[in-house]
């Protein structure tokens, strides 16, 4: 089997000991996988490796991808049915780190901890006045979530402790006891959660209807002085567009782990004080990481053994 890049905890342990693995730091890109990409019966692969059909027309014998993310849009799931390549992710292990994450660059986007950081260290702080350095409320604010799904919800559950009034849009409202437990109210549409919220956090997949779903447009939709975090995917936020409504209203700030074409960062953003962002560490706890890659080294000791997958992806 093949192991794209280097895994934390036990996982290539286990794998190991039942079968040949081929491991490379390069993943699909390496000599390794070239090498060995015409025998291998499994393999695990990263959200930065695109899995298409031509990539799996290099893999006769391919029958599970166990992808290391929750996330799977790196990978064609209808080729992978039509190969007959069983596909798995990495739900629920992530789910509350991921949360921490998003909810930790609200809190930094609205009070501006990273630029308070950045402005101390340059030896600009001068002293404390009434009017320096002022944010938003995060405390009783109305926090919009786009998806309301494991991870939105772990982000409605932070922000009851934090007194925030919770909305949310989805294609479909949850069952109503459902959203009692989330303390949670369904909106029927987006551009409605954007003006009703002081800051919006996007927790849905990356799709061909969720690209660009935050453009200029929708943007122009938010509330003034408010804030937008994304920890999905970046592609589903337009940069140069976010640029723009950072820069020109109508946002107070925005929090980001994700981007449109990482590792880069729209330069537009990178010359912006009011955004926050994270280098794409949304799970990147210890224990998270090592749990992903367990679940996934599972998924492909399961199918490899005859078994059914723990966490399957079906193409929709
Ligand atoms: C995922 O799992 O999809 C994240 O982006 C990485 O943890």
């Amino acid at each position: 089997m093949f192991v794209s890049g280097t895994l934390p905890g036990d996982a290539l342990v286990r794998l190991a000991a039942k079968h040949e693995v081929v491991q490379d730091e390069l993943g699909i890109a390496g000599d390794a996988f070239a090498a060995a990409s015409d025998r291998i019966k499994g393999m695990l692969a990263l959200l930065t490796d695109r899995i298409d059909d031509a990539l799996l027309a290099r893999c006769p014998h391919l029958r599970v991808l166990a992808n290391v993310a929750v996330g799977v849009d790196n990978v064609d799931l209808a080729a992978c049915a039509a190969r007959n390549v069983v596909v798995t992710n990495t739900p629920d292990v992530l789910t509350e780190a991921t949360a921490d994450l998003a909810f930790g660059l609200l809190l930094a986007a609205a009070r501006r901890i990273a630029e308070g950081d950045r402005f101390v260290r340059a030896g600009r702080w001068t002293g404390w006045t009434p009017t320096f350095f002022l944010g938003a409320r995060v405390h009783g604010s109305t926090l919009g979530l786009v998806g309301l799904g494991r991870i939105g919800g772990a982000m409605a559950r932070r922000a009851r402790g934090f007194g925030i009034h919770v909305l949310y849009n989805q294609r479909r409202r949850l069952p109503e006891p459902l959203e009692r437990a989330l303390g949670a109210t369904w909106v029927p549409s987006l551009d409605e959660l954007c003006a009703a919220s002081d800051a919006i956090s996007i927790h849905c997949p990356l799709t061909t209807e969720t690209r660009h779903l935050f453009d200029a447009a929708r943007l122009a939709k938010m509330r003034l002085g408010s804030i937008l975090v994304n920890t999905a995917r970046g592609p589903i936020v337009d940069e140069a567009a976010l640029a723009a409504a950072l820069e020109r209203g109508p946002l107070f700030a925005a929090g980001l782990d994700v981007y449109e074409g990482e590792p880069a960062v729209h330069a537009a953003l990178l010359a912006r004080e009011n955004v926050v962002m994270a280098p794409h560490i949304g799970s990147a706890d210890g224990p998270t990481r090592a749990a992903m890659a367990g679940l996934a080294a599972d998924n492909v000791l399961a199918v490899l053994a005859g078994d059914p997958p723990l966490t399957r992806v079906v193409a929709k």
